[in-house]
Order: structure tokens, then C-alpha cells, then sequence
């Protein structure tokens, strides 16, 4: 897990541009990959309102509107990708909605790194980017995303935990094998 704030929030970013890219390739199961978009981005953008937008404001007062602005664009997105989840994906009028959505989201994230996420670079101190790194972790369940353990076969977890010499390995699903290895 990064122990950096910033650089914990890109991550998570990246993460999302992926699911988005794969929501827009040619047969893609929708539905599944905007639902996990949705679970990703909700536990996000709450925990940057509760405590990430305000430290920004914090350090620097001229951002204030930015921060507003973040925060509607937010709501915003919430709730057409709470619609796009309750309809039908071969419906008319889907598409269209689908790209709006994902060029707001895109274009907010874009600014949320251009514009905000520097200030806490600039002006806040290692120490307090790592608190904030480990709140925001623990606030969206972070793994890891792509790369990490969250996308991991069950055959590379396997091998982590023989190298580690964990017990009962062979028996284990892939998720205990994950917590095996996370606690190890
Ligand atoms: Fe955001
Ligand atoms: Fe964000």
C-alpha cells in the first residue's frame, strides 16, 4: 500500500480509468464492470470529501471552489452510474449516457490530479500524507487494484504463500490464501 496520499488516490484512479476502458470495448459485460467501477469510486469519493478535500482547503484557501466544484461533479456522476446500474444496457439512449458519464468521471479526475492533489505535494508533510494514505485505505478496503493483490491468481497467491511457508496452503480458496499472504 502506498504511503502516500497522492499517490495512493492515483492508484485508485488508474484503477477506475481500467474498469472504464474495459466497460467501452466491444462486448464487454457493462452491468459487472460499472458495478465494480461504483463500488470502487463511492468509498473514493466519500473519503476524499471527508477528509482529503477539507486538508486541501486547509492549505490552500483559493482552492475552495475547486473543491465544491469536485464535490457536485461527484454527485453528479453518482447518480447517472446509479441509473446506468438500474437499466438495461441494450437499451436506447444507453451508450450516450454511458460516454457522458465516463467523460465527466475522466475529466474529474484529470483535474482532481492537476489541480488538487498537488497542493497536498506541496504543503503537507510526509508524516501526515502517510496518516492520510493508511485512513484512505482503510476507508475504501484498498488492496491494491491492478497488479496488486487484488487481482492476483489463486496460482500466484499459491506461490507467495509456499514462499512464505504458510500452512494448510493447498486446501485454501483463493481468498484465504490472499488474507494468508496479507498477514504473513
Ligand atoms: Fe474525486
Ligand atoms: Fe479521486
Amino acid at each position: 500500500m502506498p504511503d502516500d496520499i497522492v499517490v495512493l488516490i492515483k492508484a485508485q484512479h488508474r484503477e477506475v480509468e481500467r474498469l472504464l476502458d474495459q466497460a467501452e470495448e466491444e462486448g464487454a459485460d457493462t452491468l459487472a464492470l460499472l458495478r465494480q467501477v461504483s463500488d470502487l469510486l463511492i468509498p473514493h469519493s466519500e473519503a476524499e470529501e471527508s477528509f482529503v478535500y477539507p486538508a486541501i482547503k486547509r492549505y490552500d484557501s483559493s482552492e475552495a471552489d475547486e473543491v465544491k466544484d469536485g464535490t457536485a461533479e461527484h454527485h453528479h456522476i453518482e447518480a447517472v452510474l446509479t441509473e446506468l446500474l438500474a437499466e438495461d444496457p441494450d437499451s436506447p439512449g444507453y451508450d450516450g449516457k454511458q460516454a457522458g458519464m465516463v467523460g465527466e468521471l475522466r475529466h474529474h479526475i484529470e483535474e482532481e490530479e492537476q489541480d488538487l492533489l498537488p497542493v497536498l505535494s506541496e504543503k503537507a508533510s510526509a508524516e501526515e500524507r502517510a496518516d492520510m494514505a493508511a485512513r484512505f485505505a482503510a476507508a475504501t478496503s484498498w488492496t491494491g487494484g491492478a497488479g496488486g493483490d487484488g487481482d492476483a491468481t489463486r496460482d500466484e497467491l499459491y506461490e507467495r504463500a509456499k514462499e512464505q511457508g504458510v500452512p494448510g496452503r493447498s486446501d485454501m480458496a483463493k481468498d484465504e490464501l490472499r488474507d494468508a499472504v496479507d498477514e504473513a
